[in-house]
Order: structure tokens, then C-alpha cells, then sequence
């Protein structure tokens, strides 16, 4: 569209917080992470990643966030201020992300949005992005009480996680995603040191043989409040359930001295781990698709 055609686009600096979180405040009110998370995505850190700006006639009209794992990049918060919709400059925002993407040699892009959402998955698939997988968020935000202790259930080592993510076909296999906060990444053994470092692991099973395995993590590194993640690795409904009784008393290293804000987990809608956080009484949030456009 012609108005579009004008856009153009830059690096977002401290001055511009307040012009973004009045458009945040439009498109979402009150329920926006994306203020939370400001300060973090212009700290210029290398991992705070790249936010960018669209502006039209000296305003701010749309924004997006890019991060990147390796040679894989991950693109979010992409708005547009709700009077600017339907000028191309959706599409114009995500061709300025796939140009930044390419050129910084990643082979592929993904976000992460609402299965509702169909002006964005409209305009994804218009951009030849496919859907890989349906994510379904799903949180608890009481307090857990631990269940009685369990001998079977425990940290373990590194190793017996690797032999199990192996036998699970979690690891090794091509195009395994896993959600590390909200960004989905193939899940490879530098993603699980990564958690493991800055979370911990539990498993249930006996010597050397695990039955199930979950890794917890909080979100508070990401500039996010101080939620813990769940992520299932494997398991039955049944061994799932069970283990996530027991997160409580795992959670020290997990959580260090700020107090814990909620629990949440995002795993493929109908799997077993899906149906094990309901039992768990997690509460249904939204139903998610990722989407991604492999880069040649
Ligand atoms: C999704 C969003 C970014 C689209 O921005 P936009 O500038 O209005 O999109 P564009 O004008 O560039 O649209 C490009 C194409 O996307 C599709 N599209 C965009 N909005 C659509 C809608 N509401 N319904 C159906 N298709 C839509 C269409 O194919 C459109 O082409 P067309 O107008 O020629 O039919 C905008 O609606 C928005 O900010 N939404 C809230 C935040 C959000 O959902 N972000 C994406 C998830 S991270």
C-alpha cells in the first residue's frame, strides 16, 4: 500500500519508551509484557537482541524485537499502532527482520502467536512463513504444596539426562522446538546446559534409569518478573503428573532469594504433558502456533 511505501526503519533508543508504551497501551492496555521487558531489549547487552523501529511522517508506528541462538533467529513484538493497520506496514516491518536475519546468516526465523490471531497468521503465511507446532500455555498461579517425599524422584546427572533425551528422541532428532521463556529453539545439548545452569532438573526413576525428566527455570533473566517454567522432556501422563507434584521442594536453586510470581508451562496442545499440567489443576491459557520461514 502507498503509505507504507515511506516507511522506514531504525534501531529503538531509551527516548523512544515512552512513543512504544503508548502504542502497547493501545494494542493490549494493561496486559502487555512488553513494558517489563524494555529496559532489558535496549540495554545494548549482546544478548538483549536488536528492537527495531518503523517510523512514518516522524512517528512511531510499529515495532518488533529480534533475538538469536547460533544461526537461528527469533522475531517478537511485532505491532503496529491499531489507526495504522492494514497499510502494508505489517509486511514492511517483517521484510526489514527477514533482511537483518539473512544478512546476520541465520538460516531460519520463528515466532511464536495466538492461534486467534489471523491477522497475524495472515500475514505470516502471506510471507511463506508455515506452521511447525501448536503450543498451548498453561499456568498456575497459587502456591504448590509438595506431595510426600518420593525416593524415585530427584536431580540427576547430566549424563543419565542424555542418555534419556536420546531414548525420548528429544535430543538428536531434527527439529525438536522447546520453549526457552517464549522463544522456541531446536533443543540441542547447549540448550540443556543452558537450562541446567540456570535452572535444575528433575527426574523420576531409579539408579541411572529415568522415567520421566522436567527442567524448571525462571523467567526473571529474561527481564520477566519471577515465574517458573516448566518443560517436560519426557514421561508418561501418569510420571509427569507425578514429578510435577514434587517441583516445590526442588525449586531452591530454581528461584535464589525473590519470591515466585507463578508457575507456567507451554507444551504441544494434546500431549501427554499437556494432559499431566491439567491434572497438576494448571489452568488453560492460550492456544499458540509457532510459525517459520527457512532462510536460503
Ligand atoms: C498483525 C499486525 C502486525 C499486522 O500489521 P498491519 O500493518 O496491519 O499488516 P499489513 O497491512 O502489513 O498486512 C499485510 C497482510 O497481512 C494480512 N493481514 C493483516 N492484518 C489482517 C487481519 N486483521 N485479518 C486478516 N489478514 C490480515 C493480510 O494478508 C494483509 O494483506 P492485505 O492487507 O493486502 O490483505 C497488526 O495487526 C498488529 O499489530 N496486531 C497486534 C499485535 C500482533 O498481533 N502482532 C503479531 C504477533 S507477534
Amino acid at each position: 500500500m502507498p503509505e507504507a511505501e515511506n516507511l522506514s526503519t531504525r534501531g529503538a533508543v531509551r527516548d523512544d519508551k515512552a512513543e512504544v508504551l503508548e502504542i502497547c497501551e493501545r494494542v493490549y492496555g494493561e496486559r502487555d509484557y512488553l513494558p517489563e521487558v524494555w529496559d532489558n531489549w535496549v540495554s545494548n547487552e549482546p544478548s538483549s537482541g536488536e528492537f527495531r523501529i518503523g517510523m512514518l511522517d516522524g512517528r512511531i508506528v510499529g515495532f518488533y524485537h529480534l533475538t538469536y541462538r547460533g544461526n537461528q533467529s527469533w522475531m517478537e513484538s511485532l505491532r503496529v499502532d491499531v489507526d495504522r493497520r492494514r497499510m502494508g506496514i505489517g509486511r514492511r516491518l517483517t521484510h526489514d527482520a527477514l533482511d537483518r536475519v539473512t544478512a546476520k546468516g541465520s538460516r531460519v526465523i520463528r515466532l511464536v502467536t495466538s492461534q486467534r490471531n489471523l491477522g497475524s497468521r495472515g500475514l505470516f503465511r502471506e510471507q511463506a512463513f508455515e506452521e511447525v507446532t501448536y503450543p498451548h500455555y498453561m499456568k498456575f498461579d497459587g502456591v504448590m504444596h509438595p506431595s510426600s517425599d518420593n525416593s524415585l524422584v530427584r536431580n540427576p546427572e547430566r549424563d543419565e539426562i542424555v542418555k534419556f533425551l536420546h531414548s525420548s528422541g528429544s535430543l538428536g532428532g531434527p527439529h525438536f522446538l522447546s520453549p526457552l521463556w517464549w522463544r522456541w529453539w531446536e533443543f540441542d545439548e547447549m540448550m540443556l546446559d543452558e537450562l541446567l545452569e540456570n535452572g535444575s532438573a528433575l527426574g523420576l526413576g531409579d539408579g541411572g534409569n529415568l522415567d520421566a525428566l522436567l527442567l524448571l527455570n525462571t523467567t526473571s533473566r529474561f527481564g520477566y518478573k519471577n515465574s517458573v517454567q516448566i518443560t517436560f522432556l519426557g514421561g508418561t501422563i501418569q510420571t509427569m503428573y507425578t514429578l510435577t507434584k514434587h517441583i516445590p521442594r526442588y525449586l531452591d536453586k530454581t528461584s535464589g532469594d525473590e519470591g515466585i510470581t507463578g508457575y507456567f508451562s507451554i507444551p504441544a496442545r494434546g500431549s501427554e504433558a499437556e494432559m499431566a499440567l491439567s491434572q497438576a489443576s494448571f489452568e488453560d491459557g492460550t492456544n499458540l502456533v509457532v510459525v517459520q520461514k527457512i532462510l536460503t
